[in-house]
């Protein structure tokens, strides 16, 4: 399979130190699949060409892949590396295996044939244990007992499945020796490692586990950060129950002038049907699945779902069910961040900065979210001239007819291969975009305008919420209808500062170091310093000062710091 990275590289060409910073960067999901991997004897990966015409390839047939290796594939609680692969190794071929600390060290191992996992799971035991019950569900989530002389894993072999901290990430920034650098390194630093994405799909599937108990022929998906491009490592997974395989079947054609149907239960509503299903599956995770706790029934929400903390992962989980238009919304965003790299790269800078400053919060309220915020970017990349990403109303020009999608009303059509897709020439640097992206919302109309990624325009607001981004399927909503006004405030006075800090000679710069002190934050790293924080509370005051006093202050915060 050609790299999606080294088409991202024909697009850049001439584009000088940004096509450098690329090539340490590799393209998230694709990465090294099909490469490093021990021929799997009798089940090869399935591509499907017609979804790789131009290297890229579509969210679809990435997931299937995926999907396919994590029913391949097990979890387990393991204490010696060597001992374990041995062991596994009696059942078939091993493709991949890594190893990470969540409530102890934990094992993925993709065998090369699903035989070999139903051969593995033939020798499990259930565990007997003096004065306690055990529920006798098996999984593909085992522990392998050592006897006490088996030493440990090296600690060292464990892959981090957390992002560094702040303070860390900040220093090395400020090592970097431009902008772009900047930008680049800090998406290396916090984007989804190929061992992460392997966790998630192999959460996805021990789940289905579960809830084919009643829907055989059900699926469980990943959607959102997690697979659009844009996923921090820690970040949550949102998870679809997806039935469509069963519901959309057509039984054979009549026969003799007879057809057989099912009899099927009736409900009020499809909600009504969503919220059964996820009720009763929200009871069995919670009282059967190994590793899942803190189950919680979200099922008033606009969109129902359960929430659980998968222990063994270390994810949160969100599962909902009927949720087609947030997987649309996941293929979309997907497409863009492989339209141009400059799309990833701008979304996770500005996410992040977003982050330290509080404008996001994992917690839900009035706060702007992730998702809003990326369809910022977006809009701003639109707004371009000449525009680096086309508007979704173009997408859909550019459509074919097995693209149609319509759900529940809402026309979700957009092209899916990237053949079809003519970007225009925009060779502006990382460093311009990030500056730009600042200076355009700090003075954007947010009063009069929405913001709408179907047109690429602002269009006069349709109501009178603060910040009126249009939802790009289900036009007559507004994503960002929970942002209230203060919120919004603190949003652009952010993007005022950071404008003004990188254009600041003393800041937008490298400040080099001294002998033994780290190097002094500078440029995006300058950004996230928290100080910042402060610095905008307290802008109003700030205002009154004079500029030297400012340019002052600054300075010390950025020495102390
Ligand atoms: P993080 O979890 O914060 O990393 O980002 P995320 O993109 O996964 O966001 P979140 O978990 O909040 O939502 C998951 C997905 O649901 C998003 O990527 C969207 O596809 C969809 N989504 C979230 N919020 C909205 C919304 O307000 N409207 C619509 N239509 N879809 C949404
Ligand atoms: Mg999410």
């Amino acid at each position: 399979m050609a790299s999606s990275i080294a088409v991202c590289r024909l697009h850049m060409r001439g584009r000088g130190s940004l096509g450098k910073c690329l090539q340490r960067v590799e393209t998230f999901l694709h990465r090294n699949i099909g490469t490093n991997v021990v021929a799997a004897q009798g089940e090869t990966h399935r591509k499907d060409e017609a979804d790789e015409k131009d290297g890229r390839r579509s969210l679809c047939a990435v997931q299937a892949e995926r999907q396919e290796q994590a029913e391949r594939s097990v979890l387990i609680s393991c204490a010696s590396e060597k001992r374990l692969l041995k062991y596994l190794s009696t059942h078939g071929n091993i493709n991949k295996y890594f190893f990470y600390e969540s409530y102890g060290t934990h094992a993925v191992v993709e065998f090369a044939n699903r035989e070999s996992v139903a051969s593995l799971l033939e020798e499990a035991a259930i565990p007997v244990v003096s004065n306690e019950a055990m529920v006798p569900f098996k999984s593909r989530l085992l522990s392998l007992r050592k006897s006490a002389s088996l030493n440990s894993p090296n600690q060292k072999l464990c892959k981090p499945q957390i992002t560094i901290p702040i303070n860390q990430l900040i220093q090395r920034l400020s090592t970097e020796e431009s902008i772009d650098r900047q930008v680049t390194s800090l998406t290396e630093a916090y984007q989804l490692t190929e061992e992460n994405i392997r966790l998630r799909f192999l959460v996805c599937s021990l789940l289905k586990d579960i809830a084919a108990a009643y829907f055989p022929e059900c699926t469980i998906k990943p959607f959102g950060s997690s697979v659009n491009g844009f996923g921090k490592l820690g970040c949550d997974l949102d998870m679809i129950l997806d039935l469509d395989g069963i519901s959309g079947r057509k039984g054979t054609p009549p026969k003799g002038g007879m057809s057989l149907e099912y009899q099927l239960k009736r409900a009020n509503s499809e909600r009504a049907v969503t919220q059964s299903i996820l009720s009763v599956i929200g009871e069995c995770v919670d009282q059967f699945a190994p590793g899942c706790v803190g189950v919680q029934k979200i099922l008033n929400a606009r969109c129902p779902l359960l929430r659980f903390a998968h222990q063994p992962s270390g994810f949160q989980c969100d599962l909902t069910a009927n949720n087609r238009v947030a997987i649309k919304s996941t293929e979309l965003l997907y497409l863009y961040g492989e339209l141009d790299p400059r799309v990833r790269f701008l979304v996770f800078t500005v996410r992040c900065w977003a982050r330290v400053h509080g404008i996001t919060s994992s917690i839900p309220g009035a706060w702007i979210t992730n998702f809003s915020l990326t369809v910022m970017v977006l809009f701003f990349l639109q707004r371009r001239s000449p525009p680096i990403i086309p508007t979704l109303d173009h997408l859909k020009d550019l459509a074919g007819p097995a693209d149609k999608s319509v759900i529940e009303g809402n026309d979700c059509t957009f092209v899916s291969d990237f053949s079809k897709i003519q970007l225009q020439s925009n060779t502006e640097t990382l460093e311009q975009l990030l500056c730009e992206f600042f200076e355009f919302y700090a003075s954007f109309a947010f009063s009069k305008m929405s913001i709408n990624i179907r047109k690429g325009k602002e269009q006069n607001k349709p109501e009178v919420a603060p910040l009126h981004i249009q939802n790009p399927f289900e036009t007559s909503l507004n994503i960002s209808k929970n942002v209230n006004a203060s919120q919004l405030d603190r949003f652009v006075a952010l993007c005022q500062e950071s404008s003004w800090l990188l254009q600041l000679s003393e800041t937008k710069t490298p400040r080099g170091r001294t002998e033994g002190n780290p190097a002094v934050p500078w440029g995006l790293a300058a950004l996230l310093l928290p100080t910042q924080v402060a610095g905008v509370t307290r802008r109003k005051k700030r205002k009154l000062e004079p500029s030297s006093l400012r340019l002052k202050s600054l300075l010390e915060s950025l020495k102390t710091s």
